[in-house]
This record gives C-alpha cells, structure tokens and sequence, in this order.
C-alpha cells in the first residue's frame, strides 16, 4: 500500500494474486468516509448510515416496539435500531452467521424458508410494528438477473410485511431502480398510506440500489 500524491488518498498497490476488481474495491473501502465513520463509531457496516439517514428523513424508527431485520449480517441495522429505540425488541434472519448482538434475536436460515416468517414473529414475542429489508442476492454480474433476483426477495419480504403487520406500521426495503415495477409499488400502495423511494446519501451513486418506505400499514381488514 502507497500515499498517493496528495497524501490524502489510501493507493492499492496491484499485488499478485489480486484481481484487480479486488484491488479497486479494497482502494474504495479504505478511502469511503462512511467506512472510517463506521469504524469509529463501532458499527458494524457502513450500511448503518443508510437506515440512519432514511430514518432521519421518514422517521420510520421512533415508537417502535418490534423490528425484524431481513438480512440482518453483519449487523449495522440492527445496531441503529438498538441505539435510536433500545426498548425496542429486534429479530434478524440471514443465511450468514452474524456475531451476537445485544438485545437482537438472531436467525441464521433462509428467509425463503416456508418456516421462517413464524421462526421471526416467534423470536420477536408478537406482531412487528416495523419490517426492514436490506436483502440483495448474491450477485451473478448481470445486471437484469441480479435485479429479477432481489426482486423476488422483496417480494417475500412484502408479502411477509402485509401478513405480520400491526396496523400503522412500516415496511422499508432495498429494491433496484430498474426493478421497484409497478404491480409491488400498487401492491404496497393498496396496503400502506404512503409509499415513498429514496437514495440516502450514503448509498453509493455507482450502485443501482434505492430504498422503498411504506408507511401507515392499513391492517389486512381495511385493504382488502
Ligand atoms: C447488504 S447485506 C445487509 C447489511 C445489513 N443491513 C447491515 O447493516 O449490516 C444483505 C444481506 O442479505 C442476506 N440475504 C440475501 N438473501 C437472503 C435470504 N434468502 N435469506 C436471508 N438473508 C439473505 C445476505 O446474506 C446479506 O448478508
């Protein structure tokens, strides 16, 4: 590793065995003030900042009382629930294993699973007031089938979100621009008050990533 010419810039140095998507990607983490900050303030992703500043703009988070986390590893959302709403009781599901957290009730499962929306609400004690989703499959490298596949884990996660719901809660999930299509943004809008996209800041402008927020779930009885 090099100073680059400003000092200021963290330089990879190509080393054998290194591709060079790795060596780029590792020169972005060491220079992505997001990562620095999450380090500094003890989170575990810089994906923290992302439901951070969502929440400073839809305020989604105050007054909760249960969240699940869909894909919760490594754990940086479930750490802002904790900090913002510490009575609030949290459960997370994830195919990764994910270190304890304190007060977080951790699934390591599928959550396309048949069993895993009762393994959620069983953990949580009762019915969620708030249902996040930072899910992303696995990505392939193109573009279409990547985003076809994070589709259908919103999918399942709104189908889920509309199921366990209490009535006035929120639903916020990762989608992709080219992917939020019409039928899921009828669907939330048939179920929730308000239905609203946003990038947050810290989501990176190279990435085809955006936020869906659907708040003021109308309960099952009053959408049908
Ligand atoms: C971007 S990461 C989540 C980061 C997290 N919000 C944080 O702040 O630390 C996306 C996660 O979704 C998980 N995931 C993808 N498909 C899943 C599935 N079918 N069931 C459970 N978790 C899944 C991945 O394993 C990955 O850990």
């Amino acid at each position: 590793m090099s100073r680059g010419g400003s000092g200021l810039r963290t330089r990879v140095k190509t080393a054998r065995g290194r591709t060079a998507q790795s060596t780029r990607w590792l020169e972005r983490q060491l220079n992505d003030p997001y990562v620095k900050r999450a380090k500094a303030e003890g989170y575990r992703s810089r994906a923290a900042y992302k439901l951070t500043e969502l929440d400073e703009r839809f305020g989604f988070l105050k007054g909760s009382k249960r969240v699940v986390d869909l894909g919760i590893a490594p754990g940086g959302w479930s750490q802002v629930v904790r900090r913002l709403v510490p009575k609030a009781a949290v459960a997370g599901i994830d195919l990764l294993p994910v270190d304890p957290l304190d007060g977080v009730a951790i699934l390591q499962m599928d959550f396309m699973d048949d069993a895993a929306p009762g393994r959620l609400i069983e953990a949580l004690g009762g019915a969620p007031d708030l249902v996040l989703s930072d899910m992303a499959a696995n990505t392939v490298g193109h573009p279409q089938t990547d985003a076809l596949r994070t589709m259908a884990l919103v999918e399942t996660a709104l189908a889920f979100a509309v199921d366990v719901l209490a009535p006035g809660g929120a639903f916020v999930a990762k989608v992709f621009a080219g992917g939020a299509d019409s039928a899921l943004v009828a669907e939330m809008k048939r179920n929730f008050a308000t239905v609203k996209h946003a990038k947050p800041p810290a989501s990176r402008k190279a990435s085809s990533e955006w936020y869906v927020v659907a708040q003021g779930f109308k309960g099952r009885a009053e959408a049908e």
